[in-house]
């Protein structure tokens, strides 16, 4: 079998290959690894079949969607999964076959409703149902700390003791643990009783996980992050940097159009000399008019340079075919030391 860990802040995501027939699976892979999974898998020689995840996750984003996407596989979650994009639903107790390599759902109820652990050979996957010195807590949607409990002592902890443990996350840098060791030493484990352990649940009083919303949105749906939105964006637009568009305003290039796409009371307050305003809400039904010439090279420039490279990226959707971003946005212009005009508009021309 090959076996590889993927550690992205605290999340562990797996890339599992058999070695006889080359297929694979990755399990739980994050938004951010994308590459990595792939490159992984190249390096081994693998072709990924599966994309499984082991639960709705509320804390990271899933890469399981785009991942399925690019790679004309299946999406695989337990059928309690809300997700609308699943194409594979498994049940307790089920097998997904990856070549010789075979994997068993066990339906771990708790953390979230549609839960499971993934049992390989010597190892278990044990998602947020069993982490190293911890378990996944139950206070977030779909959370249940009695059904936890079941999961755990009615459940993979009376699977073999050897078997190893391979959670969905450890924030501590360690890879794996074995079900004797956390029974063994496992703090959240020691209260063996149903209404200890619930009760200790319940006294946990954790932070809100930073991105909960937008990771439920997008998990659930499949829809986009900001962050995709704008990497995607960014894929598809080039950049000039904050000197050469100095240089370029400053020898009066006719053929470039400056664009601030903030409001206009950011825009008054200093903006780059020759610059004109479209804020971004208004960009789709202003350009048109403010913009007559679409062969002109259009340098786009916001705050920071997120706006600007979505409305960069639009424009060129719209025909624009020459939109540039500006790599930084006013602030670092401004850190720069170079010129700023204030006050009113620059009338168009
Ligand atoms: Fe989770």
């Amino acid at each position: 079998m090959i076996f590889e860990q993927v550690a992205t802040g605290g999340c562990q995501s797996y890339v599992l290959g058999c070695e006889d027939t080359c297929a694979a699976a990755v399990v739980d892979p994050e938004a951010s690894q994308v590459d990595r999974y792939l490159a992984l898998a190249a390096r081994h020689g693998l072709r990924i079949r599966y994309v499984i995840d082991t639960h709705t996750h509320a804390d990271h984003f899933s890469a399981s969607r785009e991942l399925a996407r690019q790679l004309h596989v299946p999406v695989v979650m337990h059928r309690a999964s809300p997700a609308p994009f699943v194409d594979m639903r498994v049940d307790d107790g089920e097998i997904i076959v990856v070549g010789t390599l075979k994997l068993q759902a066990i339906h771990t109820p708790g953390h979230t409703r549609d839960s499971m652990c993934l049992r390989l050979e010597d190892r278990l996957l044990t998602g947020d149902t069993l982490l190293i010195g911890g378990t996944g807590r139950t206070d977030l949607p779909t959370g249940d700390s009695d059904a936890l409990y079941d999961s755990l002592f009615n459940g993979i902890l009376r699977l073999d003791p050897a078997l190893a443990v391979y959670p969905a996350h450890d924030y501590k840098g360690r890879g794996h643990s074995t079900l004797a060791a956390e029974l063994a030493s496992n703090p959240r484990l020691q209260h063996r009783e149903r209404h200890a352990f619930v009760a200790q649940m319940k006294a946990l009083d954790l932070g809100m996980p930073t991105h909960l919303t937008e990771a439920l949105r997008t998990n659930m749906s499949g829809g986009k992050t900001v962050a995709q939105l704008i990497a995607d964006a960014a894929a598809k637009v080039p950049f000039m940097s904050l000197a050469e568009v100095r240089q370029r305003v400053e020898a009066g290039e006719p053929d470039l159009v400056v664009l601030d796409v903030r409001e206009r009371d950011a825009f008054e307050a200093g903006h780059i000399p020759g610059a004109r305003l479209i804020p971004r809400g208004q960009l789709e039904l202003r350009v048109n008019h403010e913009l007559p010439d679409p062969t002109k090279r259009i340098l786009v420039y916001c705050e920071f340079g997120k706006v600007s490279t979505l409305a960069a990226a639009t424009l060129r959707e719209m025909g624009f075919s020459r939109a540039v971003g500006l790599d930084g946005g006013m602030q670092a212009w401004l850190d720069a030391g170079y010129p700023v005009r204030t006050g009113g508009l620059t009338s168009p021309g």
